[in-house]
């Protein structure tokens, strides 16, 4: 009998986190705190939210321990959390598709560890029935992100960091893959930064006809730089004050 299948969540907490040297020489950055919490918890929280129960975090080598030490099975968030290790940091996408075996022929979401999302996107992973799904945020300078180019209503194309953004939108760190994501990996040539990129991924879902996208509503960070981890404390701050005052 053919299995059903289900959906496995993935948290990247690999990479350099160069541009938060040095507070990330000894550490890293997704251990970091977003107000009262280490920044993994938001990513983990993401994702139970969304139903999501069986997660791996990839991570590099010298910091695996402590996400163990952490997070241990999971049971405090209501999921089973398993550990992974990117030996070096050549990119997004490669990094997701060491999970292949872990998702096991299962369909994947994808939760970048520095992106604070505060939606509830279960109705997503509910609807989700193949191809992709992209989650768009509108900003103020969408040239630090991936930027969607629209023909309408459908995107054409996803620019990275582009000088001359075609729209305000940025791609934000989450996205659901079938598990078609680990052969289209496989076909990935590395970029001139030398990583796998996850836009060149989401732009081969685009010439397959696949991609689909959502907004997000509520707040969204990327809390990579010195001033989004301070803005993203801020703003959980004041989000838990409103919800203490009821
Ligand atoms: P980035 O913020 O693009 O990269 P980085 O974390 O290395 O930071 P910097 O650019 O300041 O050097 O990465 C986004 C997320 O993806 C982050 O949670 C780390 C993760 N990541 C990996 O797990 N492996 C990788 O090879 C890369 C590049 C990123």
């Amino acid at each position: 009998m053919k299995k059903k299948i289900g959906i496995k969540g993935v948290i990247l907490a690999g990479g350099k986190g160069t541009r938060l040297s040095p507070l990330t020489k000894a550490t890293n950055k997704i251990l970091l705190p977003v107000y009262n919490k280490p920044m993994i918890y938001y990513p983990i929280e993401n994702l139970v939210r969304a139903g999501v129960e069986n997660i791996i975090i990839v991570s590099a080598r010298e910091h695996a321990g402590n996400f163990i030490n952490l997070l241990g099975s999971g049971k405090e968030f209501g999921a089973k959390i398993e550990y992974t290790v990117q030996e070096e940091p050549k990119g997004i996408a490669h990094a997701l598709s060491i999970a292949e075996d872990f998702v096991d022929g299962d369909n994947v979401i994808l939760n970048l560890g520095d992106n604070i999302i505060l939606d509830d996107v279960s109705e997503e992973v509910r609807k989700f029935r193949g191809g992709a799904t992209i989650f768009l945020k509108k900003v103020d300078s969408p040239s630090a992100f991936g930027v969607p180019v629209f023909r309408g209503k459908e995107i054409v194309a996803i620019e990275e960091k582009p000088k001359r953004p075609k729209s305000h939108y940025a791609v934000t760190g989450l996205y659901i893959y079938d598990n078609t994501v680990f052969e289209k990996i496989r076909t990935l040539k590395p970029s001139k930064r030398n990583e796998i990129e996850i836009t060149d991924l989401n732009n081969l879902y685009i010439k397959d006809g696949t991609l689909r996208y959502a907004y997000l509503k509520k707040e969204w960070s990327d809390a990579g730089t010195f001033d989004s981890l301070f803005e993203t404390s801020k703003m959980m701050r004041d989000i838990a004050k409103r919800q203490k005052r009821g």
